[in-house]
């Protein structure tokens, strides 16, 4: 009987994955996944391995959960799928209900759908239709809009269809479509660490972990200096100020830019954009795909700057990591601008065949009410403080160029030269390298490029948590003295 590696190498195109690379790792390192139980995973030879990544930054409270198995065998007793378009069900209406009881207030109608993507996707589409219908868009001589367009942040990733594709800014990803996409302004990312305009002025704040909650302003931090005057908000401001008829919405993740490589934000910037939106009569997008349910501390992120979206999209941890769903949650005169009648055209005319699954739905209510039961937020926090300890020691190793932390989710960004944060030339993979040798101290990564990722299940136990650090530790000083290293 051919192997499993075999028959993965001989029928399986996998995501955002090189297949040359791929064809040899599969042998290299096998992992055929067969089983999770709390952060750990399990492969088919039995061997066991540490869930580094939530298996894609989607479980929350660890794999065979029994809240979440019991809510989906119970679920499963009654129905696994009905449609959503025409006829409704239990999971999905209380589900509702309580998502907008913990979003943030005055969100009011949700819309569902089946992951990150079409959740932006739909926002995208949404407020585009909404505009529209307000008139609030300028119009061409010919009545129609004007050519119109979206505003979004350099190193951003909102998805993968063309729609988060068009308003995603990392070049990587959006240079093959480019002329497949619409058109989004992109402005700078408030990512301070290699920011211009703080460089010569400000201390160097290298030497710390750059985590949001240590952000606090204070006389003599570097925002309460006036260096740099906010360029990265004022970039936001002109675009706003001189294309507001033509701007549909803003989007952003709030606090960490994730995929463009655990970003971190400086407190008051997501305030600043909320805020600028506001004045501009813009709508904008939060995209907490990511960052939503617990990561950073909060159960939103959002609420870490009281500011609320016109849009807030939730996929991910929705359903503690267990099965695809996504929302978009929006206020009420965004639903009333689409109430008409049929003839007057006004429908959403989107939906798919998945959206609001009652199995998903079912399990996800009981994700909400893990968060409370097991009061999760506070586990975070001392997580939190045990994570921050650990990039701390991490940062005196030569390579270890930046760490940034947020809540329970960081960024350890490798670079060849400290001092000027110079990166390793692409071929060297040393990422990837990186996450391929940790799997001998059973612990599963997956890298940004050259920033190692560090975003365990919320349930990882501080013990947990420790060996997972000590892990990536010893990887690292293994790999950079390795005979097999050079650059
Ligand atoms: C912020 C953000 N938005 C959207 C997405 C896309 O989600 P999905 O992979 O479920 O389509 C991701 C995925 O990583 C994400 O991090």
């Amino acid at each position: 009987m051919e192997s499993l590696e075999k028959l993965d190498k001989k029928f399986i195109w996998h995501p955002f994955t090189q297949s040359k690379e791929w064809e040899k790792e599969i042998f290299e390192f096998p992992v055929v996944i067969s089983k999770g139980k709390g952060v750990y995973l399990y492969d088919s030879r039995g061997k066991k391995y540490m869930d580094g990544i939530s298996s894609l930054w989607a479980n929350l409270h660890g794999h065979q959960h029994p809240s979440l198995d019991k809510a989906l065998s119970n679920q499963l007793k009654k129905i696994a799928h009905s449609t959503f378009l025409g006829l409704t069900h239990e999971p999905g209406i209380r589900l509702a209900k309580e998502l907008i009881e913990v979003a943030p207030k005055g969100l009011t109608r949700l819309f569902y759908s089946d992951n990150g993507s079409t959740a932006v996707e739909v926002a995208l589409k949404m407020s585009y239709q909404y505009q529209l219908q307000k008139n609030n868009l300028k119009k061409s001589k010919s009545k129609n809009p004007k050519k119109l367009e979206f505003l979004a942040l350099k190193n951003s990733y909102h998805g993968d269809t063309l729609g988060s594709v068009s308003v995603g800014g990392i070049e990587l990803f959006q240079k093959k479509y480019k002329p497949l996409l619409f058109k989004t302004n992109f402005v700078m990312s408030p990512h301070c660490l290699r920011c211009p305009f703080r460089k010569k002025n400000l201390p160097a704040i290298e030497q710390q972990v750059y985590s949001y909650s240590n952000q606090k302003p204070k006389p003599g931090d570097f925002r309460a200096q006036t260096a740099c005057h906010w360029q990265c908000l004022k970039e936001v401001e002109d675009v706003l100020n001189k294309k507001n008829k033509k701007i549909i919405a803003g989007i952003l993740e709030p606090i960490v830019q994730g995929a463009g490589g655990m970003i971190v934000m400086p407190e008051g910037y997501l305030w600043g954009f909320a805020n600028l939106c506001k004045k501009y009569n813009v709508p904008w997008i939060a995209d907490e795909v990511a960052v939503g349910f617990g990561r950073t501390g909060t159960l939103f992120a959002c609420e870490q700057e009281k500011v609320t979206p016109d849009f807030l999209c939730l996929a991910k941890g929705i359903s503690g990591g267990y099965l695809p769903l996504a929302a978009t949650i929006t206020k009420e005169k965004v639903y009333l601008a689409f109430k008409a009648k049929y003839e007057k055209l006004q429908t959403f005319f989107h939906g798919h065949t998945y959206t609001a699954n009652p199995l998903a739905c079912a399990v996800s209510r009981a994700n909400l009410k893990i968060f409370k039961e097991e009061k999760v937020l506070s586990h975070i926090k001392k997580l939190e403080v045990v994570l921050s300890h650990h990039l701390k020691e991490l940062l005196q190793l030569p390579q270890v160029g930046q760490v940034r932390q947020a809540g329970i989710m960081a960024g350890i960004e490798l670079v060849q030269d400290k001092k000027s944060l110079k990166p390793f030339p692409l071929s060297l993979r040393v990422g990837r390298q990186i996450c391929l040798k940790a799997r001998n101290k059973g612990l599963i990564l997956r890298p940004l490029g050259d920033v190692i990722v560090v975003l365990p299940p919320l349930a990882i136990k501080e013990k947990e948590l420790v060996f997972l650090m000590r892990g990536i530790k010893q990887t690292l000083q293994e790999f950079f003295v390795s005979p097999k290293f050079s650059v």
